[in-house]
């Protein structure tokens, strides 16, 4: 299938919310952690796949604000999970040239979870091949309050009333080194956004697969990019075709 898709035409940024861990446990009638440990299978897949197509940034939804109301034990797991992905992968995310890093109010997490994301952090930061943005303690409107509260910031610093607009906002996000998503996969069947990126999806193609996260190949990842490319974006405009002729139909 990689050979199907066009060089050129790749998602620059790629954004997933990984879904399904909970119930391709309960189909195998195993705890929820289980799902949860079989889920970084496909994480380390999708890095991999996305360092070898040349994409350029990569946001995974692991963790997002109102996870806090599950059982303390499963997110336990969760951390556990975490620091084991960091501790084992770090040379290969060293190897592929990933810069990593998170977005969320990731100061929250334990101290030792923060700790191993600092080391990752810090180990990574020389790199420049793809960003890789683990999206922890994340919502998509609490990143909206922290925009606003930077730029209420910088105002009281200017003696002039501050103009707002979109590009000062987009500056203050937490991704604005990424750029927006061309891309949004959502795995599991569900047609919600979750409170995930809410302000940089504006235009996102958004992919969504009935595959639960823990079965999510580089072969989906492939196909979603795919039909990606057969998509036509348009921004609010018209298709790329149509100028030209609303060009000829002026001209008569
Ligand atoms: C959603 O499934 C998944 C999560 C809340 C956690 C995602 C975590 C991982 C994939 C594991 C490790 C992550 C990293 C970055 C190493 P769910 O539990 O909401 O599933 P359900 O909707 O079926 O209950």
């Amino acid at each position: 299938m990689a050979q199907m898709l066009v060089p050129g035409r790749l998602p620059r940024h790629i954004a997933v919310i990984m879904d399904g861990n909970g119930r391709w446990a309960r189909k195998r009638l195993l705890p929820r952690a289980a799902g949860h440990r079989a889920g970084v299978r496909p994480v380390r897949e999708v890095i991999e796949a996305c360092c070898r197509l040349g994409i350029e940034a990569l946001t995974l939804y692991a963790f997002s604000v109102e996870n806090w109301k599950r059982p303390r034990a499963e997110i336990q797991t969760l951390w556990v999970l975490l620091r084991r992905y960091l501790r084992q992968e770090l040379p290969e995310l060293k190897a592929n040239g990933v810069r990593f890093q998170t977005i969320g109010r990731v100061d929250a997490l334990p101290q030792a979870v923060c700790d191993d994301i600092d080391n990752a952090i810090v180990e990574t930061s020389a790199n420049t091949g793809m960003r890789l943005n683990v999206a922890l303690n994340y919502s998509g409107r609490s990143e909206i309050v922290d925009v606003v509260n930077g730029l209420l910031r910088q105002s009281h610093r200017r003696e002039a009333p501050m103009q707002v607009d979109e590009a000062a906002i987009s500056d203050q996000l937490y991704t604005a080194d990424a750029g927006d998503p061309d891309l949004l996969i959502r795995t599991s069947g569900e047609y919600r956004v979750s409170n995930f990126l809410l302000w940089q999806i504006a235009y996102s193609e958004i992919w969504v697969t009935d595959r639960y996260w823990p079965d999510f190949r580089t072969t989906d990842l492939l196909e979603s990019i795919l039909a990606y490319q057969k998509r036509s974006r348009r921004f609010g405009g018209l298709p790329d075709e149509a100028p030209s002729r609303q060009l000829v139909a002026a001209s008569k």
